[in-house]
């Protein structure tokens, strides 16, 4: 397996920054909260106009993450290693409100670009995908591709995958023929081998991949206990940041902002932009920007 060298893996490119500070629109000395806060290229940017270390709360999942903004936590900014749904409860229990949240949802570059953490088709790696490593308790996709009867194993690849029923079953049916699998390439040449007909751009097993990443990691289910508390964690004039990845995340997004833009007076936030802002198509450096999508609004 090989590894890359550190300097390469915190080329963490943060997606739409300009569109992330403009709509965040940090002021001297407010206070900020990244739920999602990576290798803290969006959280750099806004202390740089904050100048507010000691009022940053900086969430992720990934230790390793986390190990590359000790810097911020030296200047009195926290760190907080814990998944955003539990820490945004125990925020909203304990009364605590921001001035402005950003949820950069997805995977980084460095999780994608290290074989190890599982997440590649591309990468030879074991099959891990947790986010948090350190999470004995959570199941690798691993354990759940060999254990998965053929009932659960196609729901996770139609719902989560979002493959039509069809190619899940045959999905399903070949996986359960194939097991044990132990590596991303086992995966991705058992889907590759039962593929029908020729591939362009997109690899057969892509959607195999994102289905289990959202099962390992429960990230829809993160996504909606976060929504439930959002509003709460918000001052009134508060900013809020949403950047999804993927159709089943923004659809969860839209659906809540949809509703607050529809509740009238008990609205509690104002959106800032009907439709998602999308990324560029053509961010060659940035791949990932390219199925970004971005919403934004304000806290009454
Ligand atoms: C796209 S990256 C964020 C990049 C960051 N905005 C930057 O500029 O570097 C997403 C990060 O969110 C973390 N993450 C994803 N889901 C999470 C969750 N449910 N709880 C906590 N962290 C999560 C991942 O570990 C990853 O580091």
């Amino acid at each position: 397996m090989s590894k890359k060298p550190p300097q390469q893996l915190n080329s963490h490119l943060p997606v739409l920054l300009e569109q992330v500070v403009d709509y965040l629109s940090p002021r001297s000395g407010e206070a900020y909260l990244d739920l999602t806060a990576g290798y803290g290229g969006h959280a750099r940017a806004i202390l740089s106009r904050t100048q507010a270390p000691q009022k940053m709360v900086l969430v992720d999942r990934d230790k390793d993450a986390l190990a590359t903004l000790t810097d911020i936590a030296a200047e009195g900014g926290k760190l907080v290693h814990s998944d955003y749904a539990t820490y945004a409860e125990k925020a909203a229990e304990q009364g605590i409100e921001y001035d402005m949240i950003l949820v950069d949802l997805g995977v980084s570059s460095p999780q994608l670009d290290r074989a190890e953490r599982g997440f590649s088709l591309k990468r030879e790696g074991p099959l891990d995908m947790r986010m948090d490593q350190n999470n004995a308790e959570q199941k690798t996709a691993g354990y759940l591709i060999n254990h998965m009867n053929q009932a659960e194993l196609e729901r996770v690849l139609e719902i989560y995958g979002e493959e039509p029923l069809g190619s899940a079953r045959r999905i399903a049916k070949a996986i359960i023929a194939a097991r044990p699998l132990e590596t991303t390439q086992q995966l991705a040449d058992v889907i590759l081998s039962h593929h029908r007909g020729a591939y362009k751009k997109t690899h057969p097993a892509t959607r195999t991949f994102q289905a289990f990443r959202i099962a390992v990691n429960d990230e829809l289910g993160q996504l909606e206990r976060l929504l439930t508390v959002l509003p709460r964690l918000l001052r009134p004039g508060g900013r809020v940041v949403l950047i999804s990845f993927h159709s089943l995340e923004d659809r969860l997004v839209k659906r809540f902002f949809k509703e607050q833009a529809s509740a009238g007076y008990e609205a509690e936030l104002d959106l800032l932009e009907k439709k998602a802002v999308r990324g560029k198509t053509d961010d060659v450096h940035n791949p990932r920007a390219r199925s970004a999508m971005l919403r934004a609004a304000v806290k009454k």
